[in-house]
């Protein structure tokens, strides 16, 4: 119920004004003005328009008015932005000690809280009560004990990610005190696409713990890893997902205007600019989530393959691992036809993803897109975690006149695509991927067309 009264109080109080540009059937619009327009009142349905960072904030506010009662009192206010990520190449290389290339979405996750740490005696100490518009819980709130012998995994998932994000900072609570907190989520990425909408989720809730801890006068890292590692953390133990770094790394880090080359055995980073007007990056939601996919069973599979066929040739992971070795060894018995199969991949894909990197920066971009449609085409009949949805799109998209490449984005079985195309190519590329995936599925496909955003950070503290 309180989500229902919480959009409705959304949705009639938003007049918009667009920061980037709307894709409408075959217009690419340039926004300066402001206009009222339909939002995504369905949950499951993801507007085209990207909602500024401005407008979740404000739907924050008006959601927790109507979820706690009265808005949160200006002397313990926080809120906390982080973004979702799409990854341009690189895929399933991070829990490989590989290379991966992702950039921040103007897309993400904002948090606003009432935030204090209480005396560990006072009635609501440890008291975290978390509402949110997306859906995430049903209706409802979720109400939990952030204290340390009382924290674990929950029923909901993704009361898992709140749950599990607090849990890393309980150790930085002083001693006698605890945290108490209200807080309502408000989240513009699909939910399971492809776009980090969890790893969004667990690093904007850790972003604000920081920030309330700040307020008491704890230190965060200065090293911003260290947030990102807890995250992951957050999901290994929380949601019992075996996943890499490159989530949590490039909501916590990226710069904005640029991708990362972040290696992933090191955990150390180079930015990539990603500034150039003349070509645009265009996701496409298929709007498909197959079971197997992240939360279901075959993630952890492809992470078992992996590590097999890199002790088969002896290596700690198959970011050191050779080709030939691996073919040799496969012929020897060693490592079954799969895994040897899922090691090209990565082995390959690493490589395609130093490559990529390169082409970028000379703004290369016709070998920047091969290498897209190869990591496509290697994650489709190597890694087999493609869909027949995405193969459609990226198909649509390569046939498309000024588009240099296109590929599956994140874990794969469903979810997203992403399209490096000329900017002037997008209005068609969009009208192309709308109406041959209508044809080809009966489905509507969302697209938007995103800048490189920039990582987590604080909204709101409240004045010293
Ligand atoms: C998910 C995981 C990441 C990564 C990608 C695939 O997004 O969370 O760590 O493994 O899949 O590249």
């Amino acid at each position: 119920m309180l989500h229902v009264l919480a959009a409705a109080v959304f949705l009639g109080s938003n007049l918009l004004s667009c920061c980037f540009y709307c894709l409408c059937e075959g217009f690419v619009i340039p926004f300066s003005t402001s206009s009222k327009l339909p939002l995504d009142s369905s949950k499951a349905v993801v507007a085209d328009r990207t909602r500024t960072r401005e407008e979740l904030l404000q739907a924050a506010r008006d959601g927790f008015r109507a979820a706690f009662g009265a808005p949160p009192d200006p002397q313990h206010e926080y809120a906390a932005w982080a973004p979702g990520r799409v990854n341009l190449i690189g895929e399933h290389t991070d829990y490989n000690g590989g290379f991966v290339l992702p950039c921040a979405l103007e897309r993400g996750t904002v948090v606003l809280a009432a935030g204090r740490l209480v005396r560990a005696d006072a009635a609501d100490a440890g008291r975290v009560r978390v509402a949110s518009m997306d859906c995430r819980g049903g209706d409802g709130m979720l109400t939990f004990a952030a204290l340390p012998e009382e924290l674990g995994p929950g029923e909901e998932s993704w009361g898992n990610y709140v749950r599990g994000a607090i849990a890393q900072y309980l150790g930085d609570v002083p001693e006698g005190r605890a945290l108490a907190l209200d807080m309502f989520i408000v989240g513009s990425l699909p939910l399971g696409g492809g776009l980090s909408s969890s790893a969004s989720l667990t690093t904007a809730v850790a972003t604000l713990v920081e920030a309330v801890l700040e307020g008491e006068g704890w230190q965060a890292p200065e090293d911003a890893r260290v947030k990102a590692r807890r995250c992951r953390r957050a999901e290994h133990d929380f949601l019992g997902t075996p996943c890499g770094i490159m989530d949590q790394f490039a909501s916590a880090l990226c710069p904005p205007g640029h991708a990362i080359l972040l290696d992933c055995a090191s955990e150390t980073f180079e930015p990539v600019p990603l500034d150039d007007g003349a070509v645009t990056l265009v996701i496409t939601d298929s709007r498909v989530t197959h079971s197997l996919g992240q939360r279901g069973s075959q993630y952890p599979v492809r992470v078992a393959q992996c590590a097999a066929a890199a002790r088969a040739v002896g290596a700690d992971s198959l970011r050191s691992a050779e080709l030939p070795a691996l073919e040799q060894e496969a012929k020897r018995g060693g490592m079954s036809e799969v895994e040897l199969a899922r090691a090209r991949h990565v082995v390959t894909e690493n490589e395609r993803c130093v490559n990529f990197a390169d082409a970028l920066r000379k703004r290369d971009y016709d070998a920047a897109g091969a290498a897209m449609l190869e990591s496509h085409a290697s994650l489709r009949d190597n890694y087999e975690v493609s869909a027949p949805e995405l193969d459609k799109l990226v198909e649509l998209a390569a046939a498309t006149d000024g588009v240099y490449g296109s590929r599956l984005t994140g874990a794969g079985f469903g979810g997203c695509t992403v399209t490096l195309a000329q900017t002037d190519a997008v209005p068609a590329l969009v009208r192309r991927l709308r109406r041959g995936y209508k044809e080809a599925f009966g489905l509507d496909c969302a697209c938007f067309a995103t800048r490189a955003g920039g990582g987590a950070r604080v909204l709101l503290r409240p004045r010293p």
